[in-house]
């Protein structure tokens, strides 16, 4: 199911700000898209609106090319999973899937079949005569989303489902959403402020900020190739070091890429006293004083807190961004003079 918002803006009663405006956006049919910002930038908004659950004040929205800006969420065939997922906590597993069914003008067998297909799919089988109490949450959000899957929907969308759940049971959920997805076939659209989860499960990421559209591109995309200061800085752990120039536009670079020993093709090099060394397992993370400010150097290499050195970073290594913060393929090659970050 391909969706599409057209020039779509929101401003929620009681309120003057719009949330967004002109908020132009395409997913793909059989997509994985997730919707990637910080907290308020409005992806529950987006998400709500998709389901028809929020109005829009003003533009389209289209599912396969049908406007449907003024069709009930029942009738939009998509099915939406919550941060907290709604179970019924007095009807076992079986009864919260069946429970979803109950106004399918379908046969008794056939609903049964439907429950026991979702169940099998789900991993669920086993558990079916189980009271919600007696289940860990991730089995908990696998209820959910075997209750949205009954009705056999052309979308899912899910706001943030697995914030409740702890890292190890978050891991293990994102690789499921993957099998799903694969076995499924059908459009999903993910909301998370969570990069990780962005990176490992989209195929689309829809980067936002303050109800805009910073980048829309696959994972290896946004994180390659940032298309302005934001996304660089908002992706990777943690995101870009940007410095700004006295020409007004910026240099940036991972922290991986810096060196301590002159690339070949060295293009850019800055002094500066590493202030603090974390132990990360497999490496070190190093905050440095360059003057101007501080940047974060990743690598395996053992550094002594309080040494001063030159760094390195190779050319090809190097991102550029316009005045305007955008990302140019002009080199620049003015003087560095502060560390820039996105909320300064
Ligand atoms: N019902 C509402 N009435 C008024 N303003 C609202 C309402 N719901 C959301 N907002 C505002 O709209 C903006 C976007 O909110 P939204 O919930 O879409 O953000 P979000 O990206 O989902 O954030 P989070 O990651 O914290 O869930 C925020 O500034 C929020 O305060
Ligand atoms: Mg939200």
């Amino acid at each position: 199911m391909a969706i599409i918002l057209e020039g779509v803006k929101k401003i929620y009663p009681g309120t003057t700000e719009p949330v967004m405006e002109d908020f132009n956006l395409t997913i793909k049919d059989g997509s994985f898209t997730v919707l990637l910002g910080p907290s308020g930038c409005g992806k529950t908004t987006a998400l709500r609106m998709i389901a028809g659950l929020e109005e829009v004040t003003a533009g389209k929205i289209y599912i396969d090319g049908a406007d449907v800006t003024t069709v009930d969420p029942g009738a939009r065939n998509i099915a939406m999973v919550f941060q907290n997922y709604a179970i019924y906590p007095h009807m076992t597993v079986r009864g919260n899937i069946e429970f979803g069914l109950k106004n399918y003008k379908i046969t008794k067998a056939k609903i049964q079949e439907r429950v026991n297909g979702v169940l099998a799919q789900t991993g669920l089988t086993d558990l079916a005569g189980r009271m919600p109490a007696q289940l860990s949450g991730g089995q908990r959000q696998r209820v959910a989303l075997a209750r949205a899957m009954s009705k056999s929907p052309m979308a899912f969308l899910m706001d943030e489902p697995l914030s409740n759940l702890d890292a190890k049971l978050r891991s293990q959920m994102r690789s499921e959403l993957i099998q799903l997805f694969d076995a499924l076939g059908v459009t999903f659209i993910y909301v998370t402020h969570d990069q990780t989860e962005a990176l490992t499960m989209a195929t689309d990421i829809v980067v936002m900020y303050e109800g805009r559209i910073m980048q829309q591109g696959t994972p290896q995309e946004v994180y390659e190739n940032p298309a302005n200061i934001f996304v660089a800085q908002f992706i990777g752990d943690p995101g870009m070091n940007v410095l700004k120039l006295k020409n007004e536009a910026f240099v940036g670079f991972k922290p991986r890429a810096l060196r301590l020993v002159r690339p070949a093709n060295g293009d850019f090099e800055i002094a500066g006293q590493i202030l603090t060394r974390e132990f990360l397992g497999h490496e070190y993370m190093y905050t440095i004083d360059v003057g101007c400010g501080r940047i974060v150097l990743r690598t395996g290499q053992m550094i002594d807190a309080g040494t001063t050195h030159t760094f390195y970073a190779d050319a090809a290594d190097l991102c550029y961004f316009d005045k305007n913060q955008n990302r140019t393929f002009e080199p620049q090659q003015a003087k560095v003079v502060q560390v820039f970050h996105v909320d300064e």
